[in-house]
């Protein structure tokens, strides 16, 4: 069981201008900030965070979301973060995502979600490093 986990509060949810409401319910579920900026994800870099979708028929469009307004990538610290922050996120599927998610509150659609999360302790670390170099972390897990 891994303790950390990459989320990105993203640009539908920044354009709501709901950062600190998103930032609240992390830290009330228990996680702990270990890395946070925001930025302007290139078309490049959203291409490579998500080349396990790029056979998917939304690829295109879930490139052109990502790179359409600023995002919140987050590194998060907390025991089981994983499994945790995806029960706090909810379903990709805001219809299906149960009350009190971040989800259930303020996503619109599958495509526009307003949170990322990491699905494996695995694609954790690859997706923290992705995101953020080493003296960008407070936690540096061994590299
Ligand atoms: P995320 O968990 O960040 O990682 C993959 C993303 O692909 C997912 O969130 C959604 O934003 C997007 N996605 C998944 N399924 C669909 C779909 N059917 N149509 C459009 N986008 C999707």
């Amino acid at each position: 069981m891994g303790n950390l986990t990459l989320a990105i509060i993203k640009p539908d949810a920044v354009r709501q201008n709901v950062i600190g409401e998103i930032i609240s319910m992390i830290t009330a579920a228990g996680f702990k900030i270990k890395a946070m900026k925001m930025i302007n994800l290139s078309r490049e870099s959203a291409m490579g965070f998500y080349e396990v979708h790029k056979e998917r028929p939304f690829y295109g469009e879930l490139v052109d979301f990502m790179t359409s307004g600023p995002c919140v990538p987050i590194m998060l610290e907390k025991e089981n973060a994983v499994e945790d922050y995806r029960k706090l996120i909810g379903a990709t599927d805001p219809a299906q995502a149960e009350e009190g998610t971040v989800r259930k509150r303020f996503a619109k659609s599958k495509a526009e979600n307003c949170v990322h999360g990491s699905d494996s302790d695995e694609n954790a670390l690859i997706e923290i490093a992705h995101f953020f170099s080493r003296d960008e972390r407070l936690t540096n897990y061994g590299l």
